[in-house]
């Protein structure tokens, strides 16, 4: 019998070669690298939480998880939100200068901070109604922020009693309060808040008058917020002391009187003489928080507070006034190295952290991008988004060639404000 007739006697059937054929590509890497990692079967409208690559990720999963009102009650800054995408932009008009000679790995991120010691120069900033984003909101926060190695700053008029919170997890921790005109009180506050360990006070001299709060307006108020509630001026927002320590998120009554006008009484009388006074009876040190200005910032140093933090609370206090980057290397000149100056407004990448580092900042805090992560996943959320901004600043702080903090100054960025 010829060669011929013995393939066909004893070679592969057609469909035994397509069989081993089909074998041999399924087992392919070329082809497994060409299928959907996400096949129509296992689809999810939502992405995982180990597919987020940025901060940025965490918004829309959060927007989606959260009612329309309080997602708004968030996003929203001042009148038309000049100030709050000033922010923003702010990090457009300054370059990073790039050098050769860092690895990441050779790195050393990390500093201290009237005491505390952190792995990078991060914070959490305040935030007031974060259980609109998680059953057990601030604590959900400080465990997030504490598995990240980073170190919260507690708002004054959080949803759970700072006792609660203080157990939730063991990262450093600092407290912030609103001045409440009654020294009495305050006092018993700013106790309480030591008592429960926090390290430092954050005193925020901001909004001392109502904000404008135009998106609920324009929105229709849809979401399910009572339009009295919320639909007017300022309406809405627990931060600006009508919901008392506990009060969380609940609906604020419809504006009357001075309210009407955006005057929130509550606040107008701070006096550099009452921030004195309270100085006085506190045990830890002090910062102050809505520093905008290097002749504030130098006062703050003459009268002896321990830190400030550059802040225009997100855009969320006076509409057209600058971003807090633009104003970080006049303070940090005011200040002259004898205390440390924080910043926040608009942190959302580790190139951004990296900016301020370089114009003299001693750490940064982060509002709203840590609620994403919470609002979007809980503490896993929070964790992994602070883990994404610690691997990006390290990226960002290698490709300036600067391998420690404090070998980051102002010649690692290229500044274009006008
Ligand atoms: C929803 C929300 C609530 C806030 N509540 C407070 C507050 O109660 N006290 C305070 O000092 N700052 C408060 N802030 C301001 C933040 O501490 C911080 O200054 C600001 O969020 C930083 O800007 P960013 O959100 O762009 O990071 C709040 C900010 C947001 C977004």
């Amino acid at each position: 019998m010829g060669t011929i007739d013995n393939r066909w006697r004893h070679g592969p059937t057609r469909r035994q070669a397509l069989l081993a054929l089909a074998g041999m590509l399924a087992g392919s890497p070329l082809l497994r690298a060409q299928r959907d990692p996400h096949p129509i079967t296992g689809h999810k409208r939502v992405p995982g939480l180990d597919e987020m690559m940025t901060a940025f990720d965490f918004e829309p999963i959060c927007f989606a998880n959260v009612v329309l009102a309080r997602y708004e009650y968030m996003a929203r800054a001042s009148e038309s939100e000049f100030t709050l995408r000033r922010n923003r932009e702010a990090f457009e008009w300054v370059d990073l200068v790039e050098r050769p000679g860092a690895a990441t790995a050779a790195l050393q991120t990390s500093t201290e901070v009237l005491g505390i010691k952190m792995d990078f120069p991060i914070m959490i900033a305040p935030t007031a109604a974060q259980r609109d984003l998680h059953p057990d909101a601030e604590s959900a926060m400080y465990q997030g922020a504490s598995a990240a190695k980073t170190p919260m700053i507690v708002v004054g008029r959080s949803t759970i009693p700072i006792e609660k919170i203080a157990q939730a997890a063991t990262g450093p921790r600092w407290s912030q309060f609103y001045p409440v005109q009654d020294l009495k009180i305050s006092r018993e506050t700013i106790e309480t808040f030591q008592a429960a360990g926090a390290r430092a006070l954050v005193v925020t001299v901001d909004q001392q008058t109502d904000t404008g709060y135009e998106r609920d307006l324009h929105n229709r108020n849809l979401g399910g917020t009572p339009r009295g509630a919320s639909g007017g001026r300022g309406g809405g927002a627990p931060e600006q002391g009508r919901g008392g320590r506990g009060g969380g998120s609940a609906a604020p009554a419809p504006m009357q009187g001075p309210a009407l006008y955006r005057v929130i009484p509550a606040r107008l009388w701070y006096t550099w003489k009452y921030l004195d006074d309270i100085r006085a009876f506190t045990k830890i040190p002090i910062l102050l928080k809505g520093i905008l200005t290097a002749e504030d910032a130098k006062l703050c140093v003459e009268r002896g507070f321990d830190g400030v933090i550059v802040s225009n609370h997100g855009g969320r206090s006076m509409d057209y006034g600058p971003s807090t980057l633009e104003v970080l290397p006049e303070i940090v000149d005011a200040v002259g190295g004898k205390i440390p100056v924080l910043i926040d407004g608009g942190f959302r990448r580790g190139s951004d952290i990296v900016k301020a580092m370089a114009l003299g900042a001693s750490a940064v805090c982060l509002g709203r991008a840590p609620r994403w992560g919470l609002g979007a996943f809980g503490p896993q959320g929070v964790q992994r988004l602070l883990e994404i901004l610690q691997a990006e600043f390290l990226e960002a702080m290698a490709r300036t060639g600067r391998t420690t903090l404090a070998a980051l100054d102002r010649r690692a960025v290229r500044v274009n404000f006008t």
